[in-house]
């Protein structure tokens, strides 16, 4: 597993110099729906990083947001790529992106590799092995409150047709806490969650490159990632509904997701 995680960081960290090479000179928006921006450099950081990872491992499976699916010949092993989690942050020069790389082996999140090029913050973690910002351990905040945490979400492309509802909970749960943030990474969402930066963090119909390698790091930064419904999610499903918290505030987030009144203290 060692190996595996440092040629994660390795293509990490290749993909992230591109980024930072290519930001405020990226050429054409292309769009891949209305409002679901890409750029060649998502094309060509998810190039570097699948050659690095199918020198390494060709019997693996991929599921990258930009080429899509391609099958292992005999592994139990799926990796989930997203070249920049936050292509519209980068398109604009808004300096909150990432590179994402997340492994699944036998059917279980265990490798979680984020990258941060601007801010040079490597989130990572590995199943039993706790999660990491650069080379420190970090935890989940200790707050105990939902009135008292700070949250983040995010709204998928196609959600401005489609889901009035998680703009009116955007707005509910910013009036009754700390506040919620609004960042355009779901992967850096989950991190500062891991982190301590922010208590919680949830989103609908998020795809499983996005959030992959997040969940370990949350998890292994003693937070609780699931469904709305508490339960695991479903990794058969590309898209899921995700809720990830300190542990402490979990039932409460849910809890406000679903109509219940969000006390102060
Ligand atoms: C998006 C970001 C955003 C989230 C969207 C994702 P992309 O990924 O993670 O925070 O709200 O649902 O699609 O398009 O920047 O890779
Ligand atoms: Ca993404």
């Amino acid at each position: 597993m060692d190996k595996t995680k440092e040629v994660a960081v390795r293509a990490a960290r290749a993909a992230g110099q591109l980024m930072l090479e290519r930001v405020g000179d990226i050429g054409k928006i292309d769009y891949k729906g209305a409002f679901n921006l890409v750029t060649d450099v998502d094309k060509a950081a998810e190039q570097i990083i699948i050659k690095i990872l199918r020198e390494e491992f060709p019997d693996d499976a991929i599921l990258a947001e930009e080429s899509g699916a391609s099958q292992g010949n005999n592994s139990n092993r799926r990796w989930f790529i997203d070249p920049i989690d936050g292509t519209t942050n980068f398109a604009h020069s808004y300096p909150l992106f990432c590179v994402s790389i997340g492994l699944e082996e036998a059917g279980k999140l265990v490798l979680g590799v984020v990258f941060n090029p601007v801010a040079n913050e490597l989130f990572w973690a590995q199943d039993g092995k706790g999660a990491w910002l650069n080379n420190t351990a970090i935890h989940v905040s200790k707050v105990i409150a939902l009135g008292e945490s700070l949250l983040a979400t995010g709204f998928h492309s196609a959600s401005r047709a489609t889901e009035p509802s998680n703009r009116e909970l955007f707005m509910h749960i910013t009036d009754t806490t700390h506040g919620v943030r609004r960042d355009g990474s779901a992967a850096l969402d989950l991190c500062f969650v891991a982190c301590g930066r922010t208590e919680g963090f949830w989103e609908k119909q998020i795809s499983l490159w996005d959030i992959g390698a997040g969940t370990v790091i949350v998890r292994e930064a003693g937070g609780q990632v699931t469904g709305p419904n508490g339960k695991e999610f479903d990794l058969s499903n590309i898209k899921v509904d995700i809720v990830a918290t300190n542990g402490l505030i979990h039932d409460q987030l849910i809890g406000a997701l679903t109509g219940a009144p969000i006390a102060k203290r």
